[in-house]
């Protein structure tokens, strides 16, 4: 089997929202350029493997869901959740599976309504998957979908960049946030924090949950939750979730929740423009770039990233030289 692209770091990816997996089905994610099928069994719990077939390459993606094993859309060969091969419908029965035919897993799990994997061996996976306390329920929700040609690192930097409010969002979101020169970040585990200026009397502005998340925050009864899934090093699968706690009355609270998700729509789509033209499209390969006072979370997720890599490598060569 062969390793993980690198230099992405064993961490847990989100990479779809539950209700996006209902019992019995599944469904297709691309993660750092590898095709992976996910799937959900019949007590609720997901499955993650690579969905080429190991047999003649079919897409499993492609297959169904069968007595919660994943079966290819080819010969039938099923799959369960750690990628073995349980059954060859096709031969004799009792015939030799050999221990080859297996695809590689991955652990997945769930958190506050998205589903998560890690980018990594699966014994690795046991960190807690950093998450926001601000999203609980009850909240309506409303989401989009969307592919761009941009790196999630890059987008994850845009949702939480404070200071774009007074220019490309200047007649939508600038109201908030009067003084963007004056936020401050924290650092808590794999959470970052934007906080207004005192001025103001909001509880937070924004949040990054590393790696792939972000939390806009701009009132009490408002969020936005983005998720940018990496579908390879340069397009990420855009994920905008709205909540609001404002209206709950069945009918009206549905009417009001779908504008609030399309005005924050609108606000995305205005991002388009300038995120579009961001060069190099990876933020790994950024050299010289010149932040400023207001660019705080910038510069804590970048040095989380490179944390997160150093410490990496160091357990990569410790394991080597334990093998040699
Ligand atoms: S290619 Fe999948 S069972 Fe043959
Ligand atoms: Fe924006």
């Amino acid at each position: 089997m062969q390793a993980l692209a690198k230099p992405f770091e064993d961490q847990w990816y989100v990479v779809a929202l539950s209700e996006e997996v209902k019992i019995g089905k599944k469904k297709p994610v691309r993660l750092f350029g590898q095709d992976i099928v996910i799937w959900r069994q019949t007590d609720g719990h997901l499955g993650a493997i690579d969905s080429r077939c190991p047999h003649m390459g079919a897409s499993l993606a492609l297959g169904r869901v069968v007595n919660n094993a994943v079966e290819c859309p080819y010969h039938g060969f099923r799959y369960d959740e750690t990628g073995k091969c349980i059954e060859t419908p096709l031969r004799e029965p009792g015939a030799l599976i050999p221990r080859t035919l297996c695809s590689r897993h991955y652990a997945i799990n769930e958190k506050g309504g998205w589903i998560f994997i890690f980018w990594g061996a699966p014994e690795d996976a046991t960190a807690e998957i950093p998450f926001f306390d601000e999203v609980k329920e009850p909240l309506r929700h409303t989401y989009s979908v969307r592919e761009w040609p941009v790196s999630f690192t890059r987008f994850i930097e845009n949702t939480v960049d404070v200071a774009h409010l007074a220019t490309v969002h200047r007649h939508t979101l600038s109201w908030s946030i009067p003084e963007v020169a004056k936020v401050s970040c924290t650092v808590d585990g794999n959470i970052i924090s934007m906080f207004p200026p005192s001025s103001t009397n909001l509880p937070v502005v924004s949040k990054i949950a590393y790696p792939n998340m972000a939390l806009l925050h701009l009132h009490p009864k408002f969020l936005t939750v983005f998720a940018a899934v990496p579908i390879d090093d340069e397009n990420s699968r855009i994920y905008l979730r709205s909540s609001q706690g404002f209206v709950r009355w069945p009918i009206i609270g549905w009417i009001f929740s779908q504008i609030k998700h399309w005005a924050d729509m609108g606000a995305l789509w205005q991002d388009k423009k300038p995120l579009f033209s961001v060069r190099p499209i990876r933020t790994e390969n950024a050299q010289g770039e010149v932040l400023m006072e207001f660019d705080p979370h910038v510069v804590e997720y970048r040095k989380m990233r490179q944390r997160k890599l150093q410490e990496m490598h160091e357990k990569t060569s410790a394991t080597n030289t334990t093998s040699q």
